[in-house]
This record gives structure tokens, C-alpha cells and sequence, in this order.
């Protein structure tokens, strides 16, 4: 697949660095931000957020999510994910499934050496075509 044009990787980046220094991530230490480029030009973000039951937490990614969704929606067409020293951060698997569910498989995700798509990152992915839902986006 091509990667999507007129993607400013270098202010996605500086945006998910910004949301990493917000994260709340007492227990592990590990501070993420995610930050993304809707295809209607807008930017979301989030940054992971522990709580005293560790299985709970919540992913960088899933508050991008949410932003994505309280903003108005839309397709995510470019990610970068990245921790507190600024390295592209690999989603967990999870969040690969959220990603795709908001992107499709053509969302490109910076991935250190360059982006890749979420097709190469969760390949023969369960969407919401296999369940031959309409999502309505
Ligand atoms: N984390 C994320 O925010 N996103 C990922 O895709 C990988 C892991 C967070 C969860 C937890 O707060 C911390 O990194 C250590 O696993």
C-alpha cells in the first residue's frame, strides 16, 4: 500500500512526545503518547493512564480513541506512538485491534524506520466487515 501524502510525521511526533509528558503511569515508569492525523486534518492524542489494579490500565492508544470519538470522529490515517525518551513505541495488541477498527488497514504507523501499515502490524485482522457490520464509517 502507498503511504498516505501530506503527512507531517515530524508534528505527529512532537505531538505524541507532548501527550507522553501528560501520561499517568505511576506503577510502570513506562510513559506513552499517541498522537494521530484524522482525515479530515485534525489531530488527536492520548497518553496512558495506570490506576492501582495493574491489568486496568489504559493505553495511550485507547485515549487517542476516545479523542478521536469526542472530537467528531472521522477515519485515522497516520499514527505515532512514542515513549517518554521519545522511541516509537510497537502497540500492543489491543490496541492493534483499536487501531484497526479506527484506521482500516491502510492506516500507516510510524514505526521508527518509517511507517508501516496496520495490515503488516495485524495481518488477516478481524474487522468489522468479517462480522459484516456497517460501522457507518
Ligand atoms: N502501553 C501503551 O500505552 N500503549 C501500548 O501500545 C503499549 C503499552 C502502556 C501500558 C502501560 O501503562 C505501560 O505502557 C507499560 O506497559
Amino acid at each position: 500500500m502507498s503511504e498516505p501524502t501530506d503527512v507531517k510525521w515530524d508534528e505527529l511526533h512532537r505531538v505524541a512526545t507532548e501527550a507522553a509528558g501528560r501520561a499517568y503511569a505511576p506503577y510502570s515508569k513506562f510513559t506513552v503518547g499517541a498522537a494521530g492525523l484524522v482525515d479530515d486534518g485534525r489531530v488527536v492524542s492520548g497518553c496512558n493512564v495506570e490506576n492501582a489494579s495493574h491489568g486496568l490500565g489504559l493505553c495511550a492508544e485507547c485515549g487517542l480513541v476516545s479523542n478521536l470519538m469526542s472530537s467528531g470522529g472521522g477515519r485515522l490515517v497516520a499514527v505515532s506512538i512514542v515513549t517518554g525518551d521519545k522511541a516509537p513505541c510497537a502497540p500492543c495488541g489491543r490496541c492493534r485491534q483499536l487501531l484497526l477498527e479506527h484506521g482500516g488497514v491502510d492506516l500507516a504507523v510510524d514505526f521508527g524506520d518509517g511507517p508501516i501499515t496496520m495490515d503488516e502490524l495485524l495481518p488477516h485482522g478481524f474487522t468489522p466487515e468479517r462480522l459484516g457490520t456497517d460501522t457507518g464509517s
